[in-house]
Protein backbone atom coordinates (compact mmCIF):
# COMPACT_ATOMS: atom_id res chain seq x y z
CA UNK A 1 0.00 0.00 0.00
CA UNK A 2 1.15 3.23 -0.66
CA UNK A 3 -0.23 6.92 0.10
CA UNK A 4 -0.13 10.04 -2.25
CA UNK A 5 2.20 12.03 0.13
CA UNK A 6 4.60 9.66 -0.52
CA UNK A 7 4.80 9.98 -3.87
CA UNK A 8 5.02 14.18 -3.63
CA UNK A 9 1.42 13.91 -4.69
CA UNK A 10 -1.48 16.24 -3.45
CA UNK A 11 -5.33 15.94 -3.00
CA UNK A 12 -7.70 18.59 -4.95
CA UNK A 13 -9.13 20.22 -1.79
CA UNK A 14 -7.04 23.46 -1.37
CA UNK A 15 -6.48 23.76 -5.23
CA UNK A 16 -10.64 23.87 -6.03
CA UNK A 17 -10.75 26.20 -3.06
CA UNK A 18 -7.92 28.56 -5.07
CA UNK A 19 -9.58 27.76 -8.38
CA UNK A 20 -12.79 29.01 -7.42
CA UNK A 21 -11.65 32.08 -5.61
CA UNK A 22 -9.15 32.77 -8.40
CA UNK A 23 -11.92 32.47 -11.20
CA UNK A 24 -9.23 29.88 -12.81
CA UNK A 25 -9.69 25.95 -13.64
CA UNK A 26 -7.23 23.40 -13.04
CA UNK A 27 -6.15 21.73 -16.03
CA UNK A 28 -6.86 17.79 -16.11
CA UNK A 29 -4.97 15.95 -18.61
CA UNK A 30 -4.78 12.12 -18.90
CA UNK A 31 -1.60 10.38 -19.67
CA UNK A 32 -0.98 6.83 -20.62
CA UNK A 33 2.90 7.09 -21.64
CA UNK A 34 5.98 8.69 -21.34
CA UNK A 35 5.82 11.20 -24.09
CA UNK A 36 2.70 12.58 -22.91
CA UNK A 37 3.63 13.14 -19.03
CA UNK A 38 6.87 14.51 -20.05
CA UNK A 39 4.89 17.43 -22.46
CA UNK A 40 2.16 17.81 -19.72
CA UNK A 41 5.06 18.18 -16.91
CA UNK A 42 7.29 20.65 -19.00
CA UNK A 43 4.40 22.72 -20.24
CA UNK A 44 2.84 23.04 -16.56
CA UNK A 45 6.25 23.48 -15.17
CA UNK A 46 6.94 26.34 -17.72
CA UNK A 47 3.61 27.69 -16.99
CA UNK A 48 3.60 27.89 -13.29
CA UNK A 49 0.78 26.04 -13.26
CA UNK A 50 -0.67 23.10 -10.75
CA UNK A 51 -2.17 20.19 -12.32
CA UNK A 52 -4.29 17.14 -12.38
CA UNK A 53 -2.51 14.10 -14.00
CA UNK A 54 -5.67 11.49 -14.89
CA UNK A 55 -4.92 8.10 -15.79
CA UNK A 56 -8.34 6.39 -17.02
CA UNK A 57 -9.57 2.28 -16.93
CA UNK A 58 -7.83 2.01 -20.44
CA UNK A 59 -4.75 4.07 -19.16
CA UNK A 60 -4.58 1.08 -16.52
CA UNK A 61 -4.81 -1.53 -19.35
CA UNK A 62 -2.07 -0.21 -21.65
CA UNK A 63 0.14 0.83 -19.58
CA UNK A 64 0.07 -0.84 -16.23
CA UNK A 65 -0.96 0.60 -13.05
CA UNK A 66 1.98 -0.03 -11.29
CA UNK A 67 4.44 1.73 -13.80
CA UNK A 68 1.48 4.62 -14.16
CA UNK A 69 1.75 4.90 -10.32
CA UNK A 70 5.75 5.20 -10.39
CA UNK A 71 5.96 7.84 -13.72
CA UNK A 72 3.57 10.10 -11.50
CA UNK A 73 6.30 9.88 -8.91
CA UNK A 74 8.74 10.44 -11.45
CA UNK A 75 7.02 13.33 -13.10
CA UNK A 76 6.48 15.54 -9.22
CA UNK A 77 10.57 14.57 -9.06
CA UNK A 78 10.83 15.57 -12.99
CA UNK A 79 9.07 18.99 -12.41
CA UNK A 80 11.59 19.68 -9.25
CA UNK A 81 14.36 18.97 -11.91
CA UNK A 82 12.88 21.60 -14.23
CA UNK A 83 12.90 23.91 -11.35
CA UNK A 84 9.23 24.66 -10.39
CA UNK A 85 7.63 23.16 -7.65
CA UNK A 86 4.01 22.73 -8.99
CA UNK A 87 0.80 21.15 -6.69
CA UNK A 88 0.42 17.75 -8.94
CA UNK A 89 -2.94 15.81 -8.40
CA UNK A 90 -2.99 11.58 -9.34
CA UNK A 91 -6.58 11.33 -10.28
CA UNK A 92 -8.42 8.24 -11.89
CA UNK A 93 -10.52 9.73 -14.71
CA UNK A 94 -14.46 8.05 -14.46
CA UNK A 95 -13.92 4.95 -11.78
CA UNK A 96 -16.68 2.70 -12.11
CA UNK A 97 -17.05 0.55 -9.10
CA UNK A 98 -15.84 0.93 -5.30
CA UNK A 99 -13.50 -1.95 -5.98
CA UNK A 100 -11.46 0.15 -8.81
CA UNK A 101 -11.22 3.57 -6.64
CA UNK A 102 -10.03 1.58 -3.76
CA UNK A 103 -7.33 -0.02 -5.60
CA UNK A 104 -6.10 3.23 -7.06
CA UNK A 105 -6.44 4.65 -3.69
CA UNK A 106 -4.35 1.97 -1.97
CA UNK A 107 -1.45 2.71 -5.00
CA UNK A 108 -0.93 6.10 -4.60
CA UNK A 109 -3.72 8.17 -6.27
CA UNK A 110 -4.44 11.42 -4.77
CA UNK A 111 -7.96 11.71 -5.94
CA UNK A 112 -10.61 9.79 -7.52
CA UNK A 113 -13.70 10.00 -9.94
CA UNK A 114 -16.53 7.80 -9.42
CA UNK A 115 -18.83 8.03 -12.03
CA UNK A 116 -22.28 7.23 -11.28
CA UNK A 117 -23.93 8.89 -13.31
CA UNK A 118 -25.73 5.65 -15.48
CA UNK A 119 -27.29 4.42 -12.41
CA UNK A 120 -30.29 6.05 -11.45
CA UNK A 121 -30.11 8.88 -8.85
CA UNK A 122 -30.54 6.92 -5.39
CA UNK A 123 -27.75 3.91 -6.59
CA UNK A 124 -25.26 6.81 -7.69
CA UNK A 125 -25.78 8.42 -4.41
CA UNK A 126 -25.46 4.94 -2.61
CA UNK A 127 -21.88 3.77 -4.66
CA UNK A 128 -20.64 7.46 -4.44
CA UNK A 129 -21.22 7.93 -0.52
CA UNK A 130 -19.28 4.63 -0.26
CA UNK A 131 -16.15 5.76 -2.37
CA UNK A 132 -16.54 9.16 -0.27
CA UNK A 133 -16.53 7.14 2.65
CA UNK A 134 -13.49 4.93 1.97
CA UNK A 135 -11.49 8.19 0.48
CA UNK A 136 -12.10 10.44 3.37
CA UNK A 137 -11.11 7.77 6.06
CA UNK A 138 -7.35 7.54 4.78
CA UNK A 139 -5.12 8.82 6.80
CA UNK A 140 -4.25 11.16 3.90
CA UNK A 141 -7.21 12.48 2.75
CA UNK A 142 -8.02 11.91 -0.98
CA UNK A 143 -10.37 13.75 -2.73
CA UNK A 144 -13.74 12.30 -4.37
CA UNK A 145 -15.45 13.47 -7.71
CA UNK A 146 -18.86 12.42 -8.39
CA UNK A 147 -20.89 12.89 -11.65
CA UNK A 148 -24.46 13.95 -12.30
CA UNK A 149 -26.26 13.91 -15.50
CA UNK A 150 -24.70 11.79 -18.73
CA UNK A 151 -22.63 13.28 -21.54
CA UNK A 152 -23.51 12.06 -25.03
CA UNK A 153 -19.91 10.69 -27.21
CA UNK A 154 -18.63 7.70 -27.91
CA UNK A 155 -14.68 6.83 -26.63
CA UNK A 156 -14.04 3.82 -25.79
CA UNK A 157 -15.43 3.14 -21.69
CA UNK A 158 -16.92 6.05 -21.52
CA UNK A 159 -20.17 5.88 -24.22
CA UNK A 160 -23.73 7.21 -24.27
CA UNK A 161 -26.08 7.16 -27.40
CA UNK A 162 -27.56 10.91 -25.86
CA UNK A 163 -26.75 13.79 -23.00
CA UNK A 164 -29.27 14.09 -20.31
CA UNK A 165 -28.11 17.75 -18.62
CA UNK A 166 -27.31 17.52 -14.78
CA UNK A 167 -30.87 18.90 -13.22
CA UNK A 168 -30.57 21.59 -10.87
CA UNK A 169 -32.52 20.74 -8.43
CA UNK A 170 -30.64 17.63 -7.87
CA UNK A 171 -27.53 18.66 -7.15
CA UNK A 172 -27.90 19.70 -3.62
CA UNK A 173 -29.06 16.94 -2.62
CA UNK A 174 -26.55 14.47 -4.21
CA UNK A 175 -23.61 16.93 -2.49
CA UNK A 176 -25.03 16.43 0.95
CA UNK A 177 -25.99 12.91 0.56
CA UNK A 178 -22.77 11.82 -1.12
CA UNK A 179 -19.66 14.07 0.65
CA UNK A 180 -17.94 14.56 -2.69
CA UNK A 181 -15.65 17.30 -2.98
CA UNK A 182 -16.51 17.99 -6.70
CA UNK A 183 -19.44 17.38 -8.91
CA UNK A 184 -18.59 17.19 -12.87
CA UNK A 185 -22.13 18.27 -14.65
CA UNK A 186 -23.58 17.79 -18.14
CA UNK A 187 -23.92 21.20 -19.81
CA UNK A 188 -23.40 20.01 -23.53
CA UNK A 189 -19.97 19.05 -23.54
CA UNK A 190 -19.09 15.08 -24.67
CA UNK A 191 -16.31 13.00 -25.30
CA UNK A 192 -14.28 12.50 -28.48
CA UNK A 193 -13.83 14.22 -31.55
CA UNK A 194 -17.58 14.40 -33.00
CA UNK A 195 -19.29 16.66 -30.13
CA UNK A 196 -22.01 16.91 -31.72
CA UNK A 197 -23.89 15.51 -34.78
CA UNK A 198 -23.77 17.84 -38.15
CA UNK A 199 -27.52 18.04 -37.81
CA UNK A 200 -27.30 19.46 -34.38
CA UNK A 201 -24.69 22.57 -35.64
CA UNK A 202 -25.03 25.09 -37.79
CA UNK A 203 -21.79 25.92 -40.53
CA UNK A 204 -19.86 29.07 -40.85
CA UNK A 205 -19.00 30.22 -44.52
CA UNK A 206 -16.13 27.99 -45.22
CA UNK A 207 -18.58 25.01 -44.10
CA UNK A 208 -16.94 24.61 -40.77
CA UNK A 209 -19.49 23.21 -37.93
CA UNK A 210 -20.28 25.25 -35.56
CA UNK A 211 -21.58 23.58 -32.33
CA UNK A 212 -24.78 24.81 -29.97
CA UNK A 213 -23.90 26.79 -27.36
CA UNK A 214 -22.96 25.43 -23.67
CA UNK A 215 -26.08 25.77 -21.24
CA UNK A 216 -24.35 28.46 -19.21
CA UNK A 217 -28.10 28.95 -18.07
CA UNK A 218 -27.71 25.50 -16.15
CA UNK A 219 -24.59 25.96 -14.98
CA UNK A 220 -25.82 29.23 -13.59
CA UNK A 221 -28.53 27.37 -11.90
CA UNK A 222 -26.15 24.92 -10.10
CA UNK A 223 -24.27 27.39 -9.01
CA UNK A 224 -27.07 29.34 -7.28
CA UNK A 225 -27.99 25.76 -5.73
CA UNK A 226 -25.03 25.24 -4.37
CA UNK A 227 -22.56 28.26 -4.32
CA UNK A 228 -18.84 27.86 -4.43
CA UNK A 229 -19.07 24.32 -4.51
CA UNK A 230 -16.25 22.56 -7.26
CA UNK A 231 -17.69 21.92 -10.20
CA UNK A 232 -16.13 20.24 -12.92
CA UNK A 233 -16.11 19.45 -16.93
CA UNK A 234 -15.71 16.65 -18.91
CA UNK A 235 -15.92 16.52 -22.77
CA UNK A 236 -13.79 19.63 -22.98
CA UNK A 237 -11.57 19.26 -25.79
CA UNK A 238 -11.93 21.66 -28.63
CA UNK A 239 -10.97 19.65 -31.76
CA UNK A 240 -8.53 22.37 -33.39
CA UNK A 241 -9.49 22.55 -36.97
CA UNK A 242 -5.50 22.74 -37.84
CA UNK A 243 -4.77 19.40 -36.57
CA UNK A 244 -7.84 18.22 -37.73
CA UNK A 245 -6.67 19.62 -41.40
CA UNK A 246 -3.09 18.31 -40.63
CA UNK A 247 -4.48 14.58 -40.36
CA UNK A 248 -6.27 14.50 -42.93
CA UNK A 249 -3.63 15.86 -45.47
CA UNK A 250 -1.72 12.75 -44.33
CA UNK A 251 -4.45 10.15 -44.87
CA UNK A 252 -6.43 10.64 -41.48
CA UNK A 253 -9.95 10.60 -42.07
CA UNK A 254 -11.80 12.81 -39.13
CA UNK A 255 -15.39 13.40 -40.62
CA UNK A 256 -17.66 15.68 -38.91
CA UNK A 257 -14.93 16.59 -35.99
CA UNK A 258 -16.57 19.03 -33.90
CA UNK A 259 -15.21 20.83 -30.01
CA UNK A 260 -16.48 23.18 -27.43
CA UNK A 261 -15.41 26.80 -28.51
CA UNK A 262 -12.11 28.03 -26.61
CA UNK A 263 -13.40 30.82 -25.68
CA UNK A 264 -16.92 29.12 -24.03
CA UNK A 265 -14.29 27.07 -22.03
CA UNK A 266 -12.77 30.31 -20.83
CA UNK A 267 -16.13 31.43 -20.10
CA UNK A 268 -16.43 28.34 -17.78
CA UNK A 269 -13.22 28.76 -15.71
CA UNK A 270 -13.98 31.60 -14.72
CA UNK A 271 -17.21 30.48 -12.72
CA UNK A 272 -17.53 27.25 -10.64
CA UNK A 273 -15.73 25.12 -13.00
CA UNK A 274 -12.33 24.38 -11.38
CA UNK A 275 -11.43 21.43 -13.30
CA UNK A 276 -11.38 20.97 -17.25
CA UNK A 277 -11.10 17.46 -18.80
CA UNK A 278 -8.87 17.37 -21.75
CA UNK A 279 -7.77 14.17 -23.65
CA UNK A 280 -9.21 14.37 -27.30
CA UNK A 281 -7.05 17.85 -28.49
CA UNK A 282 -3.85 15.81 -27.10
CA UNK A 283 -4.77 12.96 -29.10
CA UNK A 284 -5.36 15.22 -32.02
CA UNK A 285 -1.91 17.34 -31.83
CA UNK A 286 0.45 13.95 -31.33
CA UNK A 287 -1.27 12.36 -34.20
CA UNK A 288 -1.15 14.72 -36.38
CA UNK A 289 2.82 15.32 -36.16
CA UNK A 290 3.51 11.50 -36.09
CA UNK A 291 1.35 11.55 -39.79
CA UNK A 292 3.29 14.44 -40.58
CA UNK A 293 6.96 13.00 -39.88
CA UNK A 294 6.03 9.66 -41.54
CA UNK A 295 4.66 11.25 -44.48
CA UNK A 296 7.94 13.61 -44.91
CA UNK A 297 10.63 11.48 -43.84
CA UNK A 298 9.75 8.34 -44.81
CA UNK A 299 13.50 7.03 -44.38
CA UNK A 300 12.79 7.85 -40.43
CA UNK A 301 12.43 4.81 -38.10
CA UNK A 302 13.87 5.69 -34.53
CA UNK A 303 10.65 6.11 -32.97
CA UNK A 304 12.49 8.92 -30.76
CA UNK A 305 12.50 10.97 -33.57
CA UNK A 306 9.23 10.43 -34.64
CA UNK A 307 7.83 11.29 -31.24
CA UNK A 308 9.45 14.09 -29.68
CA UNK A 309 8.06 16.33 -32.76
CA UNK A 310 4.77 15.02 -31.15
CA UNK A 311 5.76 15.50 -27.73
CA UNK A 312 6.83 19.21 -28.54
CA UNK A 313 3.63 19.41 -30.15
CA UNK A 314 1.61 18.87 -26.85
CA UNK A 315 3.33 20.48 -24.61
CA UNK A 316 2.55 23.54 -26.96
CA UNK A 317 -0.80 23.02 -27.00
CA UNK A 318 -1.03 22.51 -22.90
CA UNK A 319 0.80 25.35 -22.60
CA UNK A 320 -1.93 27.03 -24.89
CA UNK A 321 -5.05 25.92 -22.61
CA UNK A 322 -3.18 26.85 -19.20
CA UNK A 323 -2.97 30.32 -20.44
CA UNK A 324 -5.33 31.13 -22.97
CA UNK A 325 -8.25 28.80 -21.82
CA UNK A 326 -8.18 27.78 -18.21
CA UNK A 327 -6.29 30.87 -16.47
CA UNK A 328 -4.63 27.90 -14.34
CA UNK A 329 -0.72 29.95 -15.62
CA UNK A 330 1.45 31.73 -12.72
CA UNK A 331 -1.21 30.05 -10.08
CA UNK A 332 1.46 28.52 -7.50
O1 LIG B 1 -13.05 10.48 -20.82
C1 LIG B 1 -12.30 9.65 -21.31
C2 LIG B 1 -10.87 9.93 -21.52
O2 LIG B 1 -10.67 10.63 -22.72
C3 LIG B 1 -10.07 8.67 -21.44
O3 LIG B 1 -10.24 7.90 -22.58
O4 LIG B 1 -10.86 5.63 -21.77
O5 LIG B 1 -9.81 5.99 -24.04
O6 LIG B 1 -8.45 6.27 -21.96
P1 LIG B 1 -9.82 6.34 -22.59
P1 LIG C 1 -12.34 15.07 -24.40
O1 LIG C 1 -12.65 13.82 -25.15
O2 LIG C 1 -13.25 16.19 -24.83
O3 LIG C 1 -10.93 15.46 -24.45
O4 LIG C 1 -12.71 14.81 -22.85
C1 LIG C 1 -11.82 14.14 -22.01
C2 LIG C 1 -12.43 13.77 -20.71
O5 LIG C 1 -13.51 14.19 -20.32
C3 LIG C 1 -11.67 12.86 -19.84
O6 LIG C 1 -12.40 12.48 -18.71
ZN1 LIG D 1 -14.54 12.37 -19.04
Amino acid sequence: MTSYTELGLVNTVELFKKAVSGGYALPAYNFNNLEQLQAIIQACVETKSPVIMQVSSGARKYANQNLLKNMAKGAVEYANELGCDIPVVLHLDHGDTLELCKDCIESGFSSVMIDGSHHSFEENIALTKKVVEFAHSRKDYVSVEGELGILAGVEDDVSSEHSHYTQPDEVEEFVKKTGVDSLAISIGTSHGRTKFKPEQCTRDANGVLIPPPLRFDILEEIERRIPGFPIVLHGSSSVPMDYVHIIEKFGGKLKDSVGIPEEQLRRAAKSAVCKINIDSDGRLAMTAMIRKILAEQPEEFDPRKILSPARDELKKLYMHKNINVLGSANRV
